[in-house]
């Protein structure tokens, strides 16, 4: 029988913000297709070219490459004002973004009254609060299993208007049992009702795009001996089913999301690149062992720039915290780790690294079902730092000796070859390790 072609993964495996958006563009020209499979506008994919900055949210990163098709997946769901703002940011032609972006008719919409419903939710947990970007995910995808949400498709038929008040006025019902009043609320500075109408109109531009069954595109395009890669968004710790519940997004953020994303088989998926941050940040609420409430985790979101780039809030830093990282390995089936953000670590005269979890008197090499404050003690190992500016290495094989051992600590400890670093927000300042897995597999079989 002869071998199937294999869609490759991309994915967070921390708590998001991996630096996943340009590790997408680095790769692209590898790929001919590039699909977003879960998440909405909640994610921000930042690259990082020619001395501009782009901001993704929903489209998927390999945008920014003539040539690739870009899918937004079944298992994302959009908001299409959201959407539309960001396709206005590409400047991109009607025939370009007809060429490079299709949008799946399974896809769920995200309405401006779960919008309402999030806020809604979140101000009625008090203290309990997720600390959600607010964009209406939870609300979206809690529609649509409990089958009552509106798809893509729905836009394009004639009862669309009146499925759209039905399901509209039930949220506002909701929201104001819940004391929220759709009147008093902005949206992206933008009153209820200026919103729902740049919403339509978000729509109208949506639905101009090519609209397909993505699942059928993306197998035909394998079958045809062209690659895939999808795109993940979030990160494995914010995974509904394998993150810190409640403390999570909605949606399954791991490499089997890829497949109930996006239509693809288990046997379809090839390799699994899992992107990880030399040390780890959280955004939001909850449980964080390795977080540092000290001038280490002060330097960390300075030099770092670590502010969401969706909501601009300042992120939660701390060490790298391994058994965190064992364990999203493991979930994912991780084959190629790609490391960013070491730059960040140049100044640090020691660093730490988390390597055990002690809950009593057991350890932990791996996460436990709890990781709440107060029930675990971090067990740390001290490496030095490099100290060593890293923007004149041209080769993964040249980085300082130090940095060498804080990968090595890495791989031997979660079993994966790191065989990427990125040593900086630009498309260049990349390296990749001679003689890798990674290289050997992008340049065979291009399409
Ligand atoms: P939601 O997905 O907006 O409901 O947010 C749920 C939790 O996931 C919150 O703690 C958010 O801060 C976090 N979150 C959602 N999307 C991202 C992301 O793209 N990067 C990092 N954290 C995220």
């Amino acid at each position: 029988m002869k071998e199937t072609n294999k869609a490759d993964v991309l994915l967070g495996l921390q708590w998001g913000d991996e630096g996943k958006g340009k590790i997408v563009d680095v790769l692209t020209p590898h790929y001919k297709v590039v699909a977003r499979f879960q998440g909405g506008p909640n994610a921000g994919h930042t690259l990082f070219f020619e001395n501009k900055k782009y901001i993704l949210h929903t489209i998927p990163s390999g945008i920014f490459h003539k040539g690739c098709v870009n899918v937004v997946g079944n298992g994302v769901v959009i908001d299409p004002y959201i959407f539309s703002q960001e396709i206005g940011q590409l400047g991109f032609s009607t025939e370009e973004l007809q060429e490079s972006l299709y949008v799946c008719s399974k896809a769920h919409l995200i309405l401006p009254s779960h919008r309402l419903l999030d806020a809604a939710y979140e101000y009625n947990k008090g203290n309990s609060k997720i600390g959600s970007t607010l964009k209406g995910i939870g609300p979206a995808y809690t529609d649509k299993v409990a089958r009552t949400g509106m798809r893509l498709a729905d836009a394009f038929a004639s009862d669309f208007q009146a499925k759209y008040d039905h399901l509209k006025n039930e949220h506002i019902r909701l929201a104001g049992s819940l004391g929220f009043d759709a009147t008093e609320l902005k949206l992206d500075g933008l009153d209820f009702e200026a919103y729902e109408k740049a919403w339509l109109l978000g729509l109208e531009h949506l639905k101009s795009l090519p609209v397909v069954q993505s699942e059928l595109f993306i197998n035909e395009t394998l079958d045809k001996g062209a690659r895939v890669l999808a795109e993940g968004a979030q990160g494995t710790l914010l995974d509904i089913d394998f993150g810190s519940y409640p403390y999570v997004t909605s949606s399954s953020t791991i490499a089997a999301g890829a497949c109930t994303g996006l239509g693809l088989a288990p046997s379809r998926i090839g390799d699994v690149f899992g992107i990880f941050k030399a040390y780890c940040t959280r955004v939001g609420s909850g449980p964080f062992p390795t977080e540092l409430h000290d001038e280490n985790g002060d330097h960390l979101r300075e030099v770092g720039q670590e502010f969401g780039s969706t909501t601009g809030r300042p992120r939660r830093c701390g060490w790298l915290d391994l058994p965190a990282l064992k364990y999203a390995v493991m979930i994912n089936g991780v084959n190629h780790l790609i490391m960013t953000k070491a730059d960040v670590l140049n100044q640090m005269k020691t660093l730490k690294v988390c390597v055990a979890y002690r809950v009593g008197d057991k350890e932990y090499d791996i996460l436990p079902f709890s990781i709440n404050p107060g029930q675990l003690v971090p067990v740390y190992d001290t490496l030095p730092g490099w100290e060593k500016d890293l923007d004149k290495i041209e080769t993964f094989e040249e980085l300082p000796p130090a940095l060498l051992d804080y990968i090595r600590k890495v791989e031997e400890f979660v079993n994966v070859p790191v065989d990427i670093i990125s040593t900086g927000p630009d498309r260049k300042q990349i390296l990749v390790r001679k003689g890798s897995g990674i290289l050997k597999r992008l340049s065979v079989n291009k399409d």
